[in-house]
């Protein structure tokens, strides 16, 4: 599996997953999952797949000073740009660089985990998912996010088609991954094989407001593992991007404002 199947990000490249993806797009996902996750006051939390850290921070406040919360994340670049963030308020977050087959977490201590956009680039989803049961206790959830298939994002399906047509599928692709698992039926087949019993899934629709799209789009890119195929391309190559995306979405302009609808998958798993 190639790096960008995984979405693996150089440690500039993490600062900008920060600066641009959390804020936009990422973060109130995050913040949706962690609401979905019901976290209650006290709670043990691992954030699996944490990236810069958003879910977790969101949780720390919600189960409070007497609740514990880990961030996990294979990425060291990742991990770098959530320990350099302000603390937030509520429970310490511990930050760790290590593979979701091997979290840094004894047997059955967790109440909640929360994997957020993650599950999709994991290579070994069955160990993966072993290794989350493993360290929830017999009454805990694992709750995970997962963008419904890109057809129904339309900011992504845009993106990704305008650049396939002007820049190449190549580089496309380094988006598509985040959408390798949005089948309904086939995640739900995934958690089958994983051997949970109890599996609940939602649909969530967050109406983001995205800057100017024409600004926007080429800074979004330079965040994502589209950045080196995209930089390569001509000026004139990025312009048509940008172009295709702005004319495409003009439909969701009115006042001045961009607002796009984007889906993903709620699942909360037990034992
Ligand atoms: C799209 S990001 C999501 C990050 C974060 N959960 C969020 O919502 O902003 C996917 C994350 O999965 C991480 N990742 C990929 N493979 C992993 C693995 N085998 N173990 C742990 N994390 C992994 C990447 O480093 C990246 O930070």
């Amino acid at each position: 599996m190639k790096t960008s199947d995984q979405w693996q990000l150089a440690q500039d490249a993490a600062e900008r997953y920060q600066t641009i993806l959390t804020p936009n797009i990422l973060g109130p996902f995050a913040q949706a999952l962690v609401d979905f996750a019901a976290l209650q006051p006290g709670e043990h939390v691992v954030d699996v797949g944490c990236g810069t850290g958003a879910a977790a921070r969101f949780a720390a406040p919600v189960v409070g000073p007497s609740g514990q919360v880990a961030g996990v994340d294979v990425n060291a670049s990742m991990i770098d740009v959530a320990r350099s963030l302000p603390d937030v308020p509520g429970a310490p977050i511990t930050w760790h660089v290590a593979s979701a087959t091997e979290l840094p977490v004894p047997d059955a201590q967790v109440d909640a985990v929360v994997c957020a956009q993650t599950l999709q680039f994991l290579p070994q989803k069955l160990p993966s998912l072993a290794e989350m049961k493993r360290v929830v206790k017999q009454n805990g959830r694992i709750t995970i996010s997962l963008w419904t298939p890109i057809e129904d994002n339309p900011y992504f399906h845009t993106l990704v088609e305008a650049m396939a047509e002007h820049v190449g599928a190549e580089t496309a692709v380094g988006l598509g991954a985040a959408f390798a698992l949005s089948d309904g039926p086939e995640i739900q087949k995934l958690l089958a094989e994983a051997g949970f019993n109890q599996v609940e899934m939602q649909t969530v629709e967050l109406d983001l407001p995205l800057p100017s799209l024409r600004e926007f789009v080429p800074r979004h890119v330079q965040a994502t593992p589209m950045a080196n195929g995209f930089n390569r391309a001509s000026a004139a190559q990025q312009q048509a991007v940008v172009e295709t995306v702005a004319e495409k979405l003009q439909l969701y302009e009115a006042n001045g404002r961009t607002q796009i609808p984007f889906r993903s998958h709620m699942i909360c798993c037990r034992k």
